[in-house]
């Protein structure tokens, strides 16, 4: 009895190995053939196996202090397997240096990390950051060879979102002409929805002076009001609450305005309120008109004072046609939404198997400051494959500037910070 089952359970044994052999060699040719040819001559040249092992990026840093789950967030369409090049694998074990493919650093958290002792040839030192300057990067030349962040000139481009048209047969010929307007009313005029109420922009002061001519209710930390749970613009994506998203569609305008007025620097307040029936009211440096389309959007800055946006958005208050004329785009257009879980985020493994691909993008005057002929002279990428000076990349290269009331010429009122 003992022997034979002994001896059955030496044939599964093998039965199994063999199996698995097969399954495994199996997978190797399905992998390899669904390659492109010169990926797949790079990976056999690197690996000497006929496996395509997946591009390796070390997180070396924390991001806002926090560990692999906020990078998780982050990079979830990476992780959970849901891009179109998903062979990319993030490690955040300091050890695994040598095998990486690149290495990524959270700007705001750079100054707690000591960079890595030695540098890999070949291997991609990459800038992350989301958020707008200020960030001390004094000391760092000729550190990072790639760029990934919301501005658009990143070698990785990741924005807090994106517009987009529809597919030519989602477009209805005939759309149901809807009245956004009727729904509305002049005693829930303007939301705004802050938790941060002294900022780089000086946003508060231009509300300050724009509650003297019309009403705006503040939600959040800084005003009076409340929505749903607590909202902290800060922990991305919690904003996006139906609660709040309901009480905001009963007003006319909802206030998008970005805490720091820097080049493309537009969040995701902007992108969320597109998606509802609301029209967004907008305070920033980038260049809202070449990436949302006409009529989505009012913008307060190519207003004189806070006093002409009140009385322009009185008139359009008052006028159904006006007010429907800004719904007009929702027809040809979706809008895709970035952070956290940033389709966006997928370019970057992407560039890693094709470092060809994205190259700097063709959007001119990406600002609202290059609009106002203010020249950027910004210090790129250099020949030998890295940044020579990445703060004037991206301090000098944003041109942040203040609000400054009564003051439209930026560059002659030196307002820039
Ligand atoms: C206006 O409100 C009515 C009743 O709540 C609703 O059925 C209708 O869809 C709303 N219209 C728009 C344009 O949202
Ligand atoms: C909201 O925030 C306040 C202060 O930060 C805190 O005391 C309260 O418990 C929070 N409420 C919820 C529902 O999270
Ligand atoms: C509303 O605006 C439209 C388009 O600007 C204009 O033709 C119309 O006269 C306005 N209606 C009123 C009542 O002011
Ligand atoms: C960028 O766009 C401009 C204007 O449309 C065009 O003339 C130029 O050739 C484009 N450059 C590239 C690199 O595509
Ligand atoms: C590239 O590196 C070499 C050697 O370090 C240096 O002499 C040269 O100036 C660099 N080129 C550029 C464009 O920075
Ligand atoms: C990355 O930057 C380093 C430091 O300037 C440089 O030596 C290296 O050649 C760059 N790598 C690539 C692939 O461009």
């Amino acid at each position: 009895m003992m022997s034979l089952s002994r001896g059955v359970m030496r044939v599964m044994v093998l039965v199994t190995v063999m199996l698995v052999t097969y399954i495994l060699y199996l997978g190797h040719h399905k992998l390899d053939h669904f390659l492109p040819e010169e990926r797949h001559e790079g990976i056999i040249k690197r690996t000497h196996h006929q496996c395509p092992l997946p591009k390796r990026i070390l997180i070396w840093t924390t991001y806002w202090h926090e560990q692999s789950f906020a990078w998780e967030r982050i990079f979830f369409r990476q992780v959970s397997r849901q891009c179109p090049v998903s062979n990319c694998e993030l490690v955040y074990d300091h050890r695994l240096l040598d095998s990486a493919d690149a290495v990524l650093f959270h700007a705001i958290d750079l100054p707690q990390f000591k960079l890595p002792p030695k540098r890999i040839l070949e291997q991609m030192w990459i800038f992350f950051t989301l958020e707008a300057p200020p960030v001390e990067l004094k000391h760092l030349r000729n550190v990072f060879n790639w760029t990934m962040s919301y501005r658009l000139d990143s070698d990785v481009p990741v924005p807090y979102g994106r517009i987009i048209p529809k597919s030519q047969s989602s477009i209805t010929t005939a759309p149901p002409v809807k009245d956004y307007w009727a729904n509305k009313t002049k005693y829930k005029m303007a939301a705004w929805m802050v938790s941060h109420c002294g900022t780089e922009s000086r946003r508060e002061w231009f509300v300050k002076e724009l509650v003297h001519f019309m009403k705006v209710d503040v939600f959040g930390r800084c005003g009076f009001k409340k929505c749903g749970k607590n909202i902290s613009l800060r922990t991305l994506g919690t904003f996006n609450q139906d609660e709040c998203n309901a009480e905001i569609e009963q007003y006319m305008f909802y206030f998008a305005f970005e805490n720091s007025i820097c080049q493309d620097y537009i969040t995701e307040k902007f992108f969320l309120a597109l998606q509802l029936d609301v029209i967004p009211v907008v305070f920033g440096g980038g260049n809202y008109a070449a990436i949302a389309p006409i009529n989505s959007y009012i913008n307060a800055l190519d207003f004189k004072t806070p006093k002409e946006l009140a009385k322009y958005l009185e008139l359009v208050a008052e006028n159904a046609t006006m007010y429907n004329k800004y719904f007009e785009w929702k027809n040809k257009y979706i809008v895709e939404l970035g952070h956290p879980f940033s389709p966006m985020v997928c370019d970057l493994c992407s560039k890693l198997h094709d470092p060809t691909q994205f190259k700097l993008s063709n959007i001119t005057k990406r600002s609202g400051a290059e609009a106002a002929g203010v020249k950027l002279s910004v210090q790129g990428r250099d020949n030998n494959g890295s940044y020579p000076d990445i703060d004037s990349w991206f301090v000098k290269g944003s041109s942040c500037r203040i609000w400054w009331s009564g003051q439209h010429d930026y560059e002659k009122h030196g307002n820039f910070v």
